[in-house]
């Protein structure tokens, strides 16, 4: 296995709307379960494949603080089938240090997709799991969390994410 290096804020590749996965081979198993490395020792709970350079439709979740056992999983051509419910939570997201903001989603998620043995599936999830899923589904769009920030909220950010952007910090302080 191998560490995959990140993608920050201002790389194009994080605004690209990922292609889809032909054929769940050996290549893409290899890159999914380096991308399950890269989330694990980042400390992050979800990983999209663009986040490291990858434009196609695979992410890796960590459900373990919701549901302590539970193993890192992919899911590769993800669908989101339905959603449920409305709620603010804050969040993190690998591709902009230290910044946390409450973001507003669906509660519940249905998502149809395939598993890292190339076998469709299909999962329903609620809480934080759903969370990840549904932020992580958006970064295969090309979409991002501060995205779904206030006006108000993106005018006090709006400087340190040019910075960030520019390359001239690296940590939101
Ligand atoms: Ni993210």
């Amino acid at each position: 296995m191998a560490m995959l290096d990140l993608k920050y804020y201002g790389d194009p590749v994080l605004r690209k709307v990922s292609k889809p996965v032909e054929n769940v081979d050996g290549r893409i198993v290899k890159f999914a379960e380096d991308l399950i490395e890269t989330m694990g020792a980042k400390n992050g709970i979800g990983l999209a494949a663009n986040q490291v350079g990858e434009a196609v439709r695979i992410f890796a979740v960590d459900p373990s603080l919701a549901n302590p056992g539970e193993k890192p999983f992919v899911l590769i051509n993800p669908r989101i089938i339905a959603t449920e419910g409305d709620v603010g939570y804050e969040e993190g997201c690998l591709s902009f240090p230290g910044l946390f903001e409450r973001v507003q989603r669906p509660e519940k998620v249905l998502v149809e997709a395939l598993d890292i043995d190339g076998n469709s599936i299909r999962t329903e999830r609620d809480g934080l799991v759903a969370r990840i899923i549904l932020h992580e589904n958006d970064h295969l769009d090309g979409k991002l969390f501060i995205d779904y920030f206030s006006f108000l909220r993106k005018q006090m950010y709006n400087n340190k994410l040019k910075r960030l952007k520019a390359g001239e910090i690296e940590v939101f302080r």
